[in-house]
């Protein structure tokens, strides 16, 4: 297999276990996974990925590798998102190429990405728009066999729109983020249910009676400011 870099592959088993776990709750991928095995669309195709390297990352992963018959390395979106489990479980026993290490610095985030590039995509997904950006700042050479990218995040579709107004932006990208299914149930339910969750796991304080405020009040601050509401509490 080509160059990984992961925390630890003895994390692998319990990685998979967790995998396993997530997938029980994503029946859209269970149900492509068993087309893609049939129809195999992405039979010798070339992605990098640069995602949140966790559970329901790597059950895509591995849909579009064993199911779709795509060629795949994944990078990291977000150094502090990283499950080193599943990173290990990932190249261990699915022989998908990643880079990521929770709590990486700077310097290796970009080189992760690097590497990642260095897999010469045909299609890029990306979560953040840094995977395309750097193609676009340093890898120039990598454009003419990409033949367009996935975009998934709110603050990707604006810095790509942005490059795409100013002529600037070399091949096709799809906002996933504008998909209703996408910004309904992911910023508004997702990032409203896991905000909170963050919170309660790092103050482990009581949520009813306190004042809560939301600053933006966008799909992500409308599901945060929803989810805070459920914990209010109440006089009967
Ligand atoms: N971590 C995740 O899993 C995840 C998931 C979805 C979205 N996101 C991120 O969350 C952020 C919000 O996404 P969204 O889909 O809710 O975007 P959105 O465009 O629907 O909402 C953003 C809101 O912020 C407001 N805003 C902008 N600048 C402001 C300022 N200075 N002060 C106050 N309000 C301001 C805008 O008016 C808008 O209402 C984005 O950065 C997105 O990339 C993260």
């Amino acid at each position: 297999m080509e160059n990984y870099n992961v925390k630890d592959l003895n994390l692998a088993e319990g990685g998979r276990r967790r995998m396993d776990w997530a997938q029980r709750e994503m029946p859209v991928l269970t149900m492509l996974q068993e087309r893609y095995r049939k129809e195999r669309p992405f039979e010798g195709v070339r992605m990098s990925c640069c995602m949140h390297v966790t559970t329901e990352t790597a059950n895509l992963m591995r849909t579009m590798q064993a199911g779709g018959g795509a060629d795949i390395v994944l990078t990291a979106s977000n150094p502090l998102s990283t499950q080193d489990d599943v990173a290990a479980a990932l190249v261990a026993q699915y022989e998908i190429p990643v880079f990521a290490i929770k709590g990486e610095d700077d310097e290796t985030y970009y080189k992760h990405i690097h590497a990642a590039l260095d897999h010469k995509p045909n299609i890029t997904m990306d979560d953040g728009a840094d995977l395309v950006s750097t193609i676009h700042k340093d890898r120039r050479d990598l454009i003419p066999g990409i033949v367009g990218g996935t975009e998934e995040t709110t603050t990707g579709v604006i810095r790509l729109r942005a490059m795409a107004k100013d002529g600037m932006l070399a091949f096709p990208v799809m906002a996933v983020n504008d998909a209703m299914t996408k910004h309904f149930f992911d910023n508004r339910y997702g990032t409203g249910q896991s905000t909170l969750d963050g919170i309660v796991r790092a103050t482990n304080v009581l949520m009813a009676g306190k004042t809560f405020v939301v600053a933006g009040y966008g799909w992500c601050g409308r599901g945060v400011a929803m989810r805070a509401k459920g914990l209010a509490r109440t006089l009967s």
